[in-house]
């Protein structure tokens, strides 16, 4: 009788212990987390980047998945105060009195990188799917500083400047290969600001049956 005691206490033990390890607790994912607290920063501290955080969002960019891994992009990464003060000189002059500069040059102006330390410039090959390689790459980027403690923004209003006949300079000293063209630049740093996140539209999901 004891021994069947036993044995019936034993079965039920290794049940509940198989039940435990295979019905583990989803995993919380923080790729998700990260997807969903990563917020457009416009205000950063006077905190100068690590190079080797720097460097690490550069190569989770890079990790991005691209169309027949040709690699189509390149990735220009400026932390001198000087060439940022320099370029943004340059901007604020081309701007001034213009809607974009009344939107932009407010008291809390530091520069035209949304104020932050460093800024990543994003070019592209031109070839097929080059702009989406280059658009997954920036996610992955801004999600990576995320997990690093920085706050980014993507910026698109650079592009035209650095085309333009007075960012012509700055643009050349990105010494980007012959024919990429500029998509986007990403300010970088360590956030001086917590915005609200900013709603999504879930209308524009939809299940096809
Ligand atoms: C391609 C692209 C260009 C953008 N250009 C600018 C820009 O020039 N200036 C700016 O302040 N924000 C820019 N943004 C940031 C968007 O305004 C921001 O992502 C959007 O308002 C949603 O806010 P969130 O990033 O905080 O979720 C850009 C974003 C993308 C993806």
């Amino acid at each position: 009788m004891k021994q069947i005691l036993i044995t019936v206490i034993l079965c039920a033990t290794v049940l509940i212990a198989l039940r435990l390890t295979t019905h583990k607790p989803e995993p919380k994912s923080t790729v998700i987390e990260a997807i969903h607290a990563r917020r457009s920063i416009r205000q950063y501290k006077d905190i100068a980047v690590e190079r080797e955080k720097l460097e690490q969002v550069a190569l989770a960019g890079i990790a991005a998945p691209n169309a027949m891994n040709r690699q189509a992009w390149a990735i220009r990464i400026i932390d001198s105060k000087e060439w940022i003060d320099s370029c943004t000189e340059a901007f604020v002059a081309q701007v001034k009195g213009t809607p974009l500069g009344d939107h932009l040059l407010k008291p809390d102006f530091k520069n035209m990188f949304r104020n932050a330390p460093a800024v990543i410039f994003v070019a592209a090959e031109p070839s097929n799917y080059a702009g989406v390689d280059c658009g997954i790459l920036g996610q992955n980027m801004m999600l990576a500083a995320h997990e690093l403690g920085l706050g980014t923004c993507c910026l698109g209003s650079p592009v035209g400047f650095m085309n333009s006949e007075e960012g012509k300079q700055f643009l050349a000293s990105l010494n980007l290969p012959e024919g990429y063209a500029l998509q986007f630049a990403i300010a970088i740093g360590y956030a001086d600001e917590q915005p609200e996140a900013k709603p999504r539209d879930t209308s524009k999901i939809a299940f096809v049956e």
